[in-house]
């Protein structure tokens, strides 16, 4: 399963991409936004930083302008996936760019039907929102688990991208049910190596090796 980092913000991208950890980045205007960045110039950078795809959100809602503003981040580097909304425009905008050669991504995915859709459209990623759907009371896992079966059961090559993850459980359920990437956090990343025994062992094994007065350096 392939790990993309959901943030904007270059430090955390750039600590977790020299461990291995980054496969790909996804942002949106919201991320843009709180890393209080330009748009073009900070999906620049990304592109720079990691050898994987970086999506970039268009923020038009007609075809024809998502198209165009599809076109323009494309020209940022050859690693752009451009994402758009799972709306019918968004699904026209996502036809065209791939026709082009670009990656699309098509985000705010919310049923399988929509899914569906993109998988026709051409789209290259589909991104179910999981914890948006948990949100308000619905399961956003049994979600995944629907887009896989009738992903596989027609052999569409649209690649699922689990996000809106907000738990480490999100990411154990979207590896066995076979997303082929999560999108997280960096938090959720990072607490992904945290377990409570871990650090229970370690302190033991501190103690005593600190008893026996013995160092290695
Ligand atoms: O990739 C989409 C993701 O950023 C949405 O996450 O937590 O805002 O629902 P969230």
């Amino acid at each position: 399963m392939k790990f993309f980092v959901d943030t904007a913000e270059i430090d955390q991208i750039a600590e977790l991409n020299d461990l291995g950890m980054v496969d790909g980045v996804t942002t949106n205007p919201s991320l843009i936004k709180k890393s209080g960045r330009d748009i073009l110039g900070v999906t620049k950078e990304i592109c720079a930083l990691v050898s994987g795809p970086v999506s970039a959100e268009v923020t038009a809602t007609q075809a024809d302008d998502m198209i165009a503003e599809g076109r323009k981040l494309g020209q940022i580097a050859d690693n752009i996936a451009v994402k758009v909304p799972l709306t019918w425009d968004g699904l026209k905008a996502c036809k065209t760019l791939r026709d082009e050669g670009l990656m699309v991504n098509v985000t705010l995915c919310f049923s399988a039907n929509q899914a569906l859709l993109a998988a026709k459209a051409g789209a290259s990623f589909i991104s179910p929102f999981i914890g948006r759907l948990d949100d308000i009371n619905l399961d956003g896992m049994s979600l995944i688990e629907d887009i896989r079966i009738i992903y596989d059961n027609y052999g569409f090559e649209t690649e699922i991208l689990a996000a809106s993850i907000r738990t480490v459980n999100h990411v154990l359920d979207s590896a066995r049910i076979g997303a082929d990437v999560i999108t997280a956090p960096p938090n959720v990343i990072k607490s992904l190596a945290s377990h409570p025994l871990t650090e229970k062992g370690l302190a033991a094994f501190l103690a005593d090796i600190e008893q026996t007065g013995q160092k290695i350096l």
